[in-house]
């Protein structure tokens, strides 16, 4: 398998749930952590068959097979690793990059540069306890970082001067541009962090990739991260999941927060879970890789108008991975500007509140799609409709996407057309009084077919009856309802008619000459009649 292009292998690995991989062959049944099976490489009747999910990996207690995605598919399917992958990305909807073997020489350089950027953290690590690292030790411990923490993130500081270049000088020049460590200029090299608080960057091994420094002069921009190099890609990279990955398997659920300081003091103050993405963009990437363990993800936002937009893009980015067993929450924070200052005045439990108090996604949608548009009026409700829908369509699970439909029609239903009953006082006439089955029947329709009651709120809210009475179950289809709610529509309309019948009548008595309005409420009366016989009838 090496010699192949590791990072397509992983994109796969990142890509794909194993348990999804197996699942189209083999059913399998969840059983703690792991899932279970029968064997599909040899005989068997009882399940010894193994799948974990976070592992990547299947194992046959009875007949000794282990592997991945990729060995299953070539084992199951008797295809070679070009023709697996080939697969296994048709599967994950990506394109098949051309193959070229990884180079002797391209393992070596990896190697180097791994090299060199652990050296660099291990520099970086005991300046920070050195005479030039004095104040920015200050500031990181003042800002509640304790020397445990300080060690176990490897935090560090990077000096004025360009002690990298200068430390590094018998490597090439370009292998240390390589690691985006340093850079060319019209006098030689140069260190790209000068006077930063050092947040080394680990791959998901544990292994120092990248930097992102902080700067202490009060400088702008605040923070600035290693650019892309062959072994960090920032929008693939997830900062604190080294440390987290356990814990977010144990709680079935991670926590993201915006900074990487409040990625740490969440991690250390009872929320292991917790991760950043790198800088404020969360990307697609991101949510594959934290999806493979599980979909419960809660986002924690800044309390601002900032933080509610950054929820509106993490949504968008979150929906087509939302399946039946998702649970994904949004939680702003208040009472403080993050996560990091509500842990250091209030504690971990203003911080567990304000997570217990995260808000669903439907409900998150739905309270957008209330303050984004004006859906008192017509033409408001049409672009909140369109804003909704245009959400919805990006859940990929049709059964789901169904679900999230029916949700929000019922909630249309309830919160913009409902209202219209009270307004709607002054009906031209007034209708009978419906009767107690009736208005169970209608109670039990809106109730359970929303969308019905959606398309014909206006006539339902005419009729002045209490629709929010207790639901009592009865024996109608969505069809039958329909059928139903048409029905009584066409008998309130007939009602109406022979309430005009008399009134023309009395007039006609009195000698006025309204013969031509006799006849053609006559017609209209026979018109209804039959559509409600046809209807009946069907
Ligand atoms: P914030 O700007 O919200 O962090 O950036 P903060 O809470 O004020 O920062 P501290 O706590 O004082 O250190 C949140 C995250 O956005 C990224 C960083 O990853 C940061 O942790 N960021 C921010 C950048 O990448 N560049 C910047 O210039 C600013
Ligand atoms: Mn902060």
């Amino acid at each position: 398998m090496a010699g192949y292009d590791r990072n397509f292998t992983d994109e796969l690995r990142t890509r794909l749930s194993i348990v999804d991989v197996v699942g189209r062959r083999v059913p399998l049944v969840k059983k703690g952590q792991n899932y279970w099976g029968c064997c599909p490489f040899h005989n068997e009747k009882t399940p010894s068959f193994c799948v974990n999910e976070e592992k990547g990996f299947y194992h046959c207690f009875g007949c000794g097979e282990h592997g991945d995605i990729i060995s299953f598919t070539m084992k199951s399917n008797n295809m070679d690793f070009v023709e697996a992958i080939k697969e296994l990305a048709n599967q994950a909807g990506i394109k098949m990059p051309e193959y070229k073997p990884k180079s002797a020489e391209q393992v070596k350089r990896e190697e180097t540069y791994f090299q060199i950027v652990e050296a660099a953290a291990k520099i970086y690590q005991e300046k920070l306890f050195e005479a030039e690292g004095q104040e920015a030790l200050k500031y990181i411990r003042g800002r509640g970082f304790s020397d445990e923490m300080i060690k176990k993130y490897r935090l560090g500081y990077a000096p004025k001067n360009n002690l990298i270049a200068n430390k590094f000088v018998n490597v090439r020049q370009d292998k240390l541009m390589a690691t985006g460590l340093c850079r060319r200029g019209e006098y030689g090299m140069y260190d790209f962090f000068r006077d930063k608080l050092m947040f080394p960057i680990f791959n998901a091994n544990g292994q120092v990739v990248a930097f992102s420094g902080r700067s202490m002069d009060g400088s702008e921009p605040k923070y600035i991260n290693t650019s892309d190099t062959e072994l960090f890609h920032k929008r693939k990279t997830i900062f604190g999941l080294n440390f987290a990955r356990d814990a977010i398997h144990r709680a079935n659920r991670s926590i993201i927060v915006e900074g990487q300081i409040d990625a740490i003091q969440m991690q250390s103050n009872g929320f292991p879970e917790t991760v950043a993405p790198l800088g404020t963009a969360l990307t697609e990437d991101h949510i594959a890789i934290l999806c493979k363990s599980n979909r419960n993800i809660v986002f924690c936002f800044d309390g601002d108008g900032a933080g509610q937009k950054a929820a509106g893009r993490a949504c968008d980015i979150v929906m087509p991975f939302l399946r039946d067993n998702s649970d994904v929450r949004f939680a702003f924070v208040t009472g403080g500007k993050d996560p990091d200052e509500i842990l250091k005045k209030s504690g971990s439990d203003a911080m567990r509140k304000i997570i217990n108090d995260s808000i669903s996604l439907v409900d998150f949608l739905w309270d957008l799609t209330n303050k984004s548009f004006l859906v008192s009026t017509p033409g408001g409700r049409v672009q909140a409709e369109k804003f909704l829908k245009q959400k919805t369509d990006k859940i990929t699970d049709t059964s789901l996407r169904a679900e999230y439909e029916k949700e929000f029609n019922s909630r249309k239903y309830n919160s913009w057309h409902k209202w219209k009953k009270s307004e709607q006082k002054n009906i031209n006439i007034k209708l009978p009084e419906i009767d107690t089955i009736t208005q169970k029947t209608l109670v039990f329709i809106t109730d359970r077919f929303p969308e019905i009651a959606e398309r014909y709120a206006e006539f339902l809210a005419s009729l002045n009856i209490n629709l929010d009475a207790d639901v009592v179950e009865m024996n109608i289809d969505e069809k039958a309802a329909e059928k139903y709610i048409i029905s009584l529509k066409l008998q309130k309309y007939l009602e109406k008619l022979h309430i005009e019948k008399k009134e023309l009548t009395a007039k006609l008595l009195s000698g006025e000459n309204v013969q031509e309005q006799i006849s053609a409420n006559e017609q209209e009366i026979n018109r209804a009649k039959e559509k409600l016989e046809t209807l009946i009838s069907m």
